[in-house]
């Protein structure tokens, strides 16, 4: 072999020498899938490797020189491979074994979540009506005939017995088929059955009917009812008890509007309009406590006096958070809930 022959396979050998040593150093340090996967391809990949290189380099070599420089060359190629497959092998285990767990580290934090805008409205509701001195009272949602329209004087011919607007329980016994309370109105009637005048009551709660929903009807919606019984009460005392709550609830000025109305149970009776922000809105209905009512419960109408009232909840809250669709209350869609 010549002198010129020697020097080259001596220049190959520590070039491949140089090539395991790096591939040793870059594959002990890779920690994934992707960092092994950059060290095949810079290093034994087939258009561009380091050992492709090699490979060029061992054609160029003298004849002579040619056995030595393809057995270094296939022990770099072994040594590689190798190498590739520890590595593999390292990274593979430490990617299924668990994390190894840290007892000192802080728990994982549960969202905790929040009231519901309904919710939360039927609490400031009775907060408001508790300081004007209204206590808060809870009835049935299954309500018999009596309550719900009879002793409400409304009568059996009223539409609004009709089995199309309401969810009547059991149609069978035709006599007192149970339903769905369709009012708050009455917690009114469960109420003075039990208790004698004075009184001051505010009962929210779910009723029933069944509308088509759309952006101001849902078939199930809620009811603030107020009901103040004392001497000498007027359409005074409750415009002002209305008004108070709704500057209470909505702040700054509101203004309540009266407009003549019917209800079976209220004489004279009035829809409740409220003005926030420069818009009026209807609110629900109220009146004095029609005399006949006061009869079914057993005061004395000649004696006893007092008004009743009947707001939307979801009305109120929607007036309050800038809601144009009451819908989104139920649909319980979280971006929508989380803004309040
Ligand atoms: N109950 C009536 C309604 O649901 C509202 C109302 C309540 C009216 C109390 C007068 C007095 O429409």
């Amino acid at each position: 072999m010549t002198d010129v022959a020697a020097t080259a396979l001596e220049a190959f050998r520590t070039e491949l020498e140089r090539l395991q040593r790096d591939a040793a150093t870059v594959l002990a340090a890779a920690v994934d899938e992707a960092a092994i996967e950059a060290a095949r391809i810079e290093f034994a990949g087939a258009r561009s490797g380091r050992l492709k290189a090699a490979q060029k380099l061992l054609g160029g070599l003298d004849p002579a020189a040619k056995p030595e420089g393809g057995r270094l060359f296939n022990e770099a190629k072994a040594a590689v491979a190798a190498l590739l497959e520890v590595a593999q092998e390292r990274v593979g285990s430490a990617e299924e074994s668990l994390p190894p767990v840290d007892v000192t580290l802080p728990g994982e934090i549960l969202p905790r979540g929040h009231m519901h805008p309904i919710t939360r409205t039927i609490r400031q509701v009775q907060e408001i009506m508790g300081r004007l001195g209204f206590e808060s009272v809870d009835g049935p949602e299954v309500e018999d005939q009596w309550h719900n329209f009879e002793a409400l004087a409304i009568s059996p011919e009223h539409p609004a017995r009709d089995p199309l607007d309401n969810f009547y329980l059991s149609v069978a016994q035709a006599a007192d088929p149970l339903l769905l309370r369709s009012q708050t109105s009455t917690v009114q009637i469960r109420v003075m059955e039990s208790r004698e005048p004075p009184l001051r009551i505010v009962s929210l709660g779910r009723v029933y009917r069944p509308d088509t929903a759309d952006a101001t009807h849902y078939p199930m919606f809620h009811q603030v009812e107020g009901l103040l019984i004392e001497p000498g009460t007027t359409m005074a005392h409750l415009k002002s008890v209305l008004r108070l709550f709704a500057s209470s609830f909505l702040g700054g000025d509101v203004h309540v509007r009266f407009r003549p109305s019917f209800f079976p149970f209220t004489e004279p009776s009035v829809e409740v309009d409220m003005e926030w922000g420069g818009r009026w809105v209807e609110m629900g209905g109220a009146g004095m406590v029609d005399p006949a009512v006061l009869a079914a419960v057993g005061y004395d109408p000649d004696v006893v006096t007092g008004f009743a009232f009947g707001l939307g909840v979801e009305r109120i809250a929607a007036r309050r958070y800038g809601v144009d669709d009451i819908r989104d209350f139920y649909r319980n869609d979280v971006r929508f809930l989380r803004q309040f």
